[in-house]
């Protein structure tokens, strides 16, 4: 199953691999605390059981949190996209399956506020040659569980945050299929 809070191109991209044969399993559902996600709208073309949970951390969440992975459970939670934390009790029964994507080479410019074009702002403003994406498992403490796999992207002098955002994009919609097929398809 899915959390999401955006557009959902990550989602998109296992729900293509999925219905493509590369990847044998089910997306089971969507969670989201998002009313405007794109990836609601994703997940409704393919028949995919979706909640909203606005109210993301309080214990009226929680308790819906419980009640969809109770019914759906899931073999794998992919956050692709969502911006909110995952209670540490909810992380703790879920060991080593729930996996997060990340548009940097973390450990750099990871953590609480890098996200989306904060991240690549802060990486043309440092000057590295290189940045990329991560795939990595989530334990309570953010973006800082054990990584599982990770792809390069160069940064070109012309680069804008618009430019490097688009091309680590592409290479995570190539990333996240590929790890979810390495740990479901053993
Ligand atoms: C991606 O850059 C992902 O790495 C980050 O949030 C963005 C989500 O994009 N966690 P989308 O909603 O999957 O299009």
């Amino acid at each position: 199953m899915f959390f999401a809070s955006g557009s959902g191109s990550n989602f998109q991209s296992v729900i293509d691999a999925v219905k493509n044969n590369e990847i044998d399993a089910v997306i089971s559902g969507l969670i989201t605390d998002n009313d405007r996600a794109g990836a609601i709208e994703r997940a409704k073309n393919h028949n995919i059981e979706t909640t909203i949970i606005p109210d993301f951390g309080s214990q009226d969440a929680d308790d819906k949190l419980i009640k969809y992975l109770t019914k759906w459970e899931p073999d794998l939670i992919v956050l692709a996209g969502f911006l909110k934390k995952i209670p540490d009790h909810i992380t703790r029964l879920y060991p080593q399956k729930i996996i997060n994507i990340h548009p940097s080479l973390l450990p750099k410019y990871g953590g609480k506020g890098f996200f989306g074009s904060h991240v690549h702002r802060a990486v043309l403003e440092s000057g590295d040659g290189v940045s990329g994406c991560t795939v990595h498992f989530v334990n309570e403490k953010y973006d800082e569980g054990k990584i599982i796999k990770q792809t390069q992207v160069k940064v070109l002098p012309e680069d804008t945050v618009e430019t490097l955002a688009q091309r680590v994009l592409s290479e995570e919609h190539k990333l996240l299929p590929e790890v979810i097929k390495q740990i479901l398809n053993k």
